[in-house]
């Protein structure tokens, strides 16, 4: 029922005011240096010529063996690519670029106090790196190919760095996000069965020494408590051979990495040819329920899906400086900051700290002292250096090809502003629209080929056929003016292949609402749910509205309401909490929470704070809500579900609508003098 409201009504009233925008085109220059500019490109990835067409992605990389079969759709809807073959992703996105380019720089790690000077890896050097980490991984820790590792690091060179030694093993990383706190870091331990936990002492954010030790401390403890042992705790150093920060090492289960690294010196570890559908990692998203969902990437076809769509959508070439700001912590990190272009042989840029520290024109400092030609970024940060001063990036002298937007829709006058002043209108932008789950692109323009439309995402990429339904299962055509929930046609390579250990959630949560026939072994009838709403114009460019479930998508990154909410009830005396996205000038959305207390205890400004802190130390700082709302009752319905429709109406000061259906419609007007 919710579902259905947020679709017929708010979605479908939004897109009935949206104008239609102009194109944009790439300049000429662009085109002339482009690796993708042959139109026939949708016709090759033409569904007739599915899922062959995809074997165009596969042949970028180098196979020990070649599959015998592209798509194994037998155990529908878990889709196997390239099954038979070979693969390891190590051994591609290093060892195959040696030959011609071990002295080109695979990573520009940049730290954030500006004194400190950009640390140039070359791909020799990463080489010699990964396979020592590999070794002290095999031979000290005892991990082997199939065996999952949980890594809780910052942005720095390390973190690729542990990823790609997985790799070469076979063992499956699942990182968690640097901001994340302990508890967080537990879960994930648990869920994944994690043995080992790596991390790193410390790393600069704001111009502080965070002290990240800490959490692997709490991480352990309640990993432990929840059933998970952790043997061992690696531990990077920030400044190797130096202490940075007070959390001491803990003795039997923490060990410094760069002291053990001295025991492996030179050592040479063998890339494992995995099978292609082995998983090569797990990344944890928010769903509808509390617990964060296991998203399992495959090695082959994700590798080839990454690696196909940075070469033809971010456009990126050997020779290229590619810096996409992300944190690889989330799924745009893993796929197009270090496996996507460091397949391709360029350089990519790994920044530690915040992008405005200590000042707006950081980014661009950044960008001219490694001469950056491809820019990738996300609205919540666009907005941000646009509000602090929209003429700054005018008075750098970085230039820019190609520019990316990702993680949530962006509005048509901020990507005006980003065409323009960040990249003086010399660059083309692509609006890439995907998910955690999807591992790479799902729609985007092909930068060449297809004009630009702000606030679009564009058509499906090549080889993706996106098809809008509404709540009945009918099609909802081009150029109709309506929204619906936005699925994908046909499987990708790119696709996770479940979620970790619950493949019934898998199917339910993505494959379910839709499917025609829950026997088939055919893919065309399982289209894949999103769980965004998403409307199509007439030209076939996709314009997404946002999420249809209860995720909320802050700074473009989803946050489970579900979450926060069963964070807010540890604290004893909450008795209900509901969380309604806000929208926000920056951020896109922010979190607004309403507590009802247990009887019996006062609304205080004190206990309004606890329970935000209490939030923060669940989720991490990203989940802090705006405010949290006291308030002595929540609107419900005759069956007793909170309305959360009219909470989200309350805090974005919107019209509620007919209220008179609720059990108690005059708690609306005593909460909306709460909160005006
Ligand atoms: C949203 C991030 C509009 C969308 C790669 C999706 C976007 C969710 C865009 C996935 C875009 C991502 N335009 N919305 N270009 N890109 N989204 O899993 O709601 O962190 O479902 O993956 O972000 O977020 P996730």
């Amino acid at each position: 029922m919710a579902k259905k409201e947020a679709v017929e009504t708010s979605e479908a009233q939004i897109a009935v005011h949206w104008q239609e925008e102009d194109y944009f085109y790439p300049s000429k220059r662009f085109i002339a240096q482009a690796n993708l500019t042959d139109e026939s490109v949708y016709e090759r990835f033409g569904l007739d010529n599915f899922p062959e067409c995809y074997t165009e992605y596969a042949d970028l990389l180098h196979w020990y063996k070649k599959w015998d079969t592209v798509l194994d759709t037998s155990d529908a809807p878990c889709w196997k690519w390239f099954v038979g073959g070979k693969i390891n992703a190590s051994y591609n996105c290093i060892d195959r670029h040696l030959e011609k380019n071990k002295n080109k720089t695979a990573i520009h790690f940049v730290p954030e106090p500006e004194n400190e000077r950009v640390q140039h890896i070359t791909y020799q050097e990463l080489y010699v790196r990964v396979n020592e980490v590999a070794a002290l991984l095999r031979d000290f820790a005892g991990l082997k190919a199939g065996d999952t590792v949980t890594l809780h690091l910052p942005m720095t060179a390390e973190l690729p760095i542990t990823m790609l030694a997985c790799a070469r093993l076979g063992v499956i990383h699942s990182q968690v996000f640097g901001g994340f706190s302990g508890r967080a870091c537990a879960d994930r331990i648990v869920d994944s069965k994690s043995k080992v936990l790596i991390t790193i002492d410390g790393y600069y954010r704001g111009g502080k020494l965070i002290d990240h030790k800490q959490n692997a401390d709490i991480a352990v403890d309640l990993a432990k408590k929840d059933g998970q042992k952790v043997d061992k705790v690696l531990v990077w150093q920030r400044y190797p051979g130096k202490n940075s920060v007070p959390t001491p090492m803990i003795e039997g289960l923490d060990y410094f990495v760069n002291d053990l690294l001295k025991n492996y010196r030179g050592k040479k570890v063998d890339p494992v040819p995995m099978p292609a559908e082995a998983p090569l990692f797990l990344m944890y998203t928010s769903g509808t329920t509390g617990k964060p969902k296991g998203c399992q990437h495959s090695t082959g076809g994700y590798l080839a899906y990454v690696t196909g769509t940075s070469k033809y959508i971010q456009d990126i070439h050997p020779e290229d400086v590619y810096w996409c700001m992300a944190d690889i912590g989330w799924i745009t990190g893993h796929s197009y900051i270090v496996y996507g272009p460091l397949s391709l042989c360029a350089s990519t840029v790994i920044y530690e700290g915040i992008p405005t520290y200590p000042d707006a024109g950081r980014a661009w400092r950044i960008a001219e002292e490694l001469n950056v030609n491809i820019f990738h970024t996300a609205p919540t940060l666009i907005r941000a250096l646009r509000k602090i001063d929209p003429d700054l990036p005018k008075k750098y002298n970085h230039h820019f090809k190609h520019m990316t937007t990702v993680g949530e829709p962006i509005e048509p006058a901020v990507w005006r502003w980003y065409h323009e002043v960040i990249g003086k209108n010399e660059a083309v932008i692509v609006d890439t629209w995907w998910q955690t789950e999807t591992g790479g692109f799902l729609c985007s323009t092909v930068p060449a080929i297809k004009p630009m439309k702000p606030g679009s995402a564009g058509p499906g990429v090549p080889g993706v056929y996106p098809i809008i339904y509404d709540e009945l299962g009918n099609e909802i055509k081009a150029g109709e003016g309506r929204a619906g929930n936005i699925c994908i046609r046909n499987p990708w390579p790119g696709a996770f292949q479940t979620i970790w250990r619950d493949r019934d959630r898998y199917v339910s949560n993505y494959y379910e609402r839709y499917c025609k026939d829950k026997n088939s072994k055919d893919w065309r009838d399982w289209p894949y749910l999103t769980g965004d709403a998403a409307m199509e114009a007439e030209d076939g460019y996709y314009r997404i509205l946002g999420r249809i479930d209860d995720v909320i998508n802050v700074s473009g990154h989803r946050l489970g309401t579900k979450e926060i909410e069963s964070a807010a009830l540890t604290v004893m005396e909450v008795a209900e909490a509901a969380v309604v996205p806000v929208s926000d000038e920056i951020k896109g959305v922010v979190p607004d929470l309403y507590i009802s207390l247990k009887p019996g205890h006062e609304p205080t400004d004190e206990l309004a704070m606890k329970i935000s802190a209490k939030i923060c130390e669940t989720i991490g700082k990203i989940a802090k809500p705006r405010r949290v709302w006291l308030v002595s009752d929540m609107p419900k319905t005759r069956s007793g579900k909170i309305m959360r429709r009219v909470l989200g109406a309350l805090s974005n000061k919107k019209d509620v609508g007919d209220v008179s259906t609720l059990a108690n419609p005059e708690i609306v007007d005593e909460i909306r003098k709460v909160t005006s």
